[in-house]
């Protein structure tokens, strides 16, 4: 087995399905202790059993969206091993709503997850990785951080946002050991689009055709693991739809005139 996280504390949150339990899998193999956070303890547990490396794993349930629980939930983290090397904000929740029927509710709770919930957490390990003079805050945007495409204004919103404050927070940290990377996935095949919140708030319940035929999550999360490893500023992982973020950066009149004739579920 390689082992090029050996002894190094990786913290995954949204470990509990898809691209997150898959870096888990990838960390895992490259020998990392992990911390894995998500809602849904039992998952977090079944996959610790699955890794079997039970003493090199520690379960965290954390819901995101509530700022006391990651106060705690950062103590704790920081206290397993006295060390934490890798943080990935990867928890995420999509939208699949038009603005105009997209309550500020449902609005608030994506930025929460999405933003809020991975600001609120980097601020609480940040002092202890810049004491330290290491540590490395992985921040999981999305394609849509680049390109806003229909019915996911406050996804979009979000994901530009967690693009935005990683870039700031890299312009400050680096030079003192600390790296930033943000990862911007296009389709993967993962409960994204299921879990996916409706105007009201309800979840969509039922997969997308592009996030079913694409990319596998365990070979993203190879890639994903390779980028981090050679600290990349940025990457994108994914099919041909992650072409958009170069057709946007310079040709961004062509994406508008293409977006609205996209049929997006
Ligand atoms: N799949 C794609 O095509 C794609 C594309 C671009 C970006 N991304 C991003 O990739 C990340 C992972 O998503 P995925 O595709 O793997 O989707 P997924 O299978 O639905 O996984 C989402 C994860 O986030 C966790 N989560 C959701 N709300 C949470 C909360 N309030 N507190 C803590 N954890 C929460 C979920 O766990 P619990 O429900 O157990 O809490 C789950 O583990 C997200 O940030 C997503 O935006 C995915």
């Amino acid at each position: 087995m390689s082992a090029r996280f050996a002894h190094q504390v990786v913290w995954i949150t949204g470990a509990s399905s898809g691209i997150g339990a898959a870096l888990a899998r990838a960390f895992s193999r490259e020998g990392a202790l992990l911390i894995l956070s998500a809602r849904r303890a039992d998952r977090l547990e079944a996959l610790r059993e699955e890794l079997g490396r039970p003493d090199e794993v520690l379960v965290l349930p954390l819901d995101v969206a509530d700022p006391r629980a990651i106060d705690e939930a950062a103590q704790q983290a920081l206290a397993w091993r006295g060390q934490l090397d890798v943080l990935v904000n990867n928890a995420g929740v999509s939208q699949r709503s038009l603005v105009e029927e997209t309550s500020m509710d449902t609005l608030r709770q994506v930025m929460e997850v999405n933003f809020f919930g991975a600001v609120q957490l980097t601020g609480c390990v940040l002092p202890s990785m810049i004491a330290a003079g290491r540590g490395h805050v992985v921040n999981i945007s999305s394609v849509a951080g680049y390109v806003s495409t229909p019915l996911r204004s406050a996804y979009a919103a979000s994901k530009h946002a967690l693009r935005a404050y990683s870039d700031s927070l890299r312009a400050e940290v680096s030079g003192r050991g600390l790296w930033v990377t943000v990862i911007c996935p296009g389709y993967i095949r993962t409960e994204i689009s299921k879990a996916a919140l409706r105007g009201d708030g309800t979840p969509k319940g039922e997969h997308d055709q592009a996030i079913l035929s694409g990319l596998d999550p365990e070979l993203a999360a190879r890639r994903m693991v390779d980028g981090i490893r050679h600290r990349r500023r940025e990457l994108s992982v994914g099919g041909r739809e992650t072409w958009a973020i170069a057709i946007q950066r310079f040709f961004p009149g062509i994406v508008a005139l293409l977006l609205p004739r996209t049929s997006p579920e």
